[in-house]
């Protein structure tokens, strides 16, 4: 292998040269790294074509497990959800806590808004922010009619530009204004369709300002869509009597209740305790946004804006008890869609689209925040009785005996002897050391 150089001109290879050049530069066993990566590209052409052109520098993919998990009950209508991720427990804990609110009578949601929001940033030296204002005010039309052609589509689909408005940021650094806007994008999460829009706005912007006051002229930061949607928000929640809970952990209803609620107002209270807690709920909403096609980071980074909203980093999912009943739900901001993107395009993603139903955003939005919800009904539902390794670990077994490369034989004979008993790493290691006939020491060093 010799030693990395810089290379330019490295996205105008083909895909062979784009590969000779890294097992050249990068790989310690070539021939097994080129076998790896071919070996991951799709059998037909037309749909690894696909694969290589959603990116730039594509020379492979990368698979994540597609499970699902059946038996939602969402606002009276079942739903079996398609996840991908890679953490051994989330589709299981998923599919526990859709039969648990199956029989208590499943989730009901609530769409809050729907309204998307983007933004002008610029800076305009001539500090009367009077003048600023009215030439807003009587010009705000020319604004519209800028993106007239861009919005033609939208329109005719009932959604487009809601309002713009003017916002004086000069508190936040010098001279610093906004054009903030606010979009209804239907069923497009509309990404491309709000930047072009706010760029067309700016252009505009920049030249109404320019005719009254040349003298001032107001210079583009940046015109872009913000990811915090929290006007774009969802509730989905779940209740039963008390009594009914009857979650089979052996602890009381009344007790099990106190217990979670206890366990989310911590998880309120407590950054540290918020963050993991949400970590949960985004291993059910992440797996569902990659399955389903959507931009896991923008959820995510307004998912975890939204939870800090009051000024310190809280919990997006909330409990009470109300007399004999117990209440959980979660409220929180998601601007995904169900056309455009690589919705239509991805394989596995229109498969999710049909899974689904076919969803409108909106139900989209709803089916999501269930994820979340079920997703961390369970974990604190595990971490308040049992703990969370028992289960965790079960799943996490046929990791460990991949990894130590057990045989089918091996690994059912260790499955069979886990029933009953709590996994660890070293206790499986021990039994498969036992079942192979090796000592202990030949695993380690072998695998270290
Ligand atoms: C693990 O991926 C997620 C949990 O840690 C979430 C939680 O603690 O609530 C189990």
């Amino acid at each position: 292998m010799r030693k990395p150089a810089p290379i330019s001109g490295f996205s105008k290879l083909s895909k062979e040269a784009k590969i000779e050049w890294i097992l050249q530069n990068h790989a310690s066993e070539p021939e097994s790294a080129l076998n790896m990566l071919t070996g991951y590209w799709h059998s037909q052409t037309e749909v690894q074509r696909l694969h290589d052109e959603f990116i730039e520098n594509t020379v492979s993919n990368f698979y994540l497990p597609f499970g699902v998990a059946p038996n939602f009950l969402i606002d009276g209508k079942i739903f079996t959800l398609p996840l991908a991720i890679e953490e051994s427990s989330v589709v299981a804990a998923a599919a526990k806590a859709a039969n648990f609110w199956l029989e208590r009578g499943g989730f009901n949601t609530e769409i809050i808004g729907m309204t998307k929001i983007g933004h002008v940033h610029f800076i305009w030296q001539g500090k009367e922010f009077d003048f600023l204002q009215n030439a807003f005010v009587n010009h705000k039309q020319r604004l519209f009619d800028a993106t007239e052609e861009i919005t033609r589509n939208m329109r005719q689909r009932g959604g487009g530009i809601l309002d713009i408005s003017l916002i004086d940021k000069s508190d936040l650094e010098e001279d610093y204004f906004q054009l903030q806007v606010k979009f209804d994008t239907r069923d497009s999460m509309g990404a491309n369709f709000i930047n072009s829009c706010l760029e067309s706005i700016a252009k505009e912007w920049a030249q109404i300002v320019g005719e009254l006051r040349a003298e001032h002229p107001v210079q583009i930061v940046m015109s872009i869509l913000s990811n915090y949607t929290p006007e774009c928000r969802v509730k989905a929640e779940v209740s039963c009597k008390i009594s009914d809970i009857n979650e089979g952990s052996g602890i009381g209803n009344q007790e099990f209740a106190e217990k979670f609620v206890r366990a989310i107002r911590i998880a309120k209270a407590e950054p540290y305790r918020a963050v993991t807690h949400n970590k949960g709920i985004m291993n059910g909403i992440d797996a569902i946004i990659i399955a389903t096609g959507n931009d896991f980071r923008a959820t995510e980074a307004s998912a975890h804006a939204y939870a800090a909203k009051d000024g310190s980093y809280s919990s997006l999912t909330h409990a009470e008890i109300n007399g004999d009943e117990f209440k959980f739900w979660i409220d929180l901001p998601l601007s995904i869609g169900t056309v455009g993107g690589i919705t239509s395009l991805h394989p596995m993603v229109k498969f999710a689209h049909e899974l689904l139903g076919y969803p409108s955003a909106s139900d989209l939005m709803r089916i999501v925040a269930v994820a979340g919800l079920a997703q961390n009904f369970s974990a604190v539902r595990s971490l308040i009785t049992s703990g969370i390794q028992k289960g965790h670990m079960k799943m996490h077994l046929l990791n460990i005996l991949n990894q130590l490369e057990a045989t089918d034989e091996e690994k059912k004979e260790i499955v069979e002897y886990f029933k009953d008993k709590v996994v660890s790493f070293s206790a499986a290691v021990e039994i498969f050391s036992k079942v192979r006939g090796v000592s202990l020491g030949a695993i380690s060093s072998a695998k270290h």
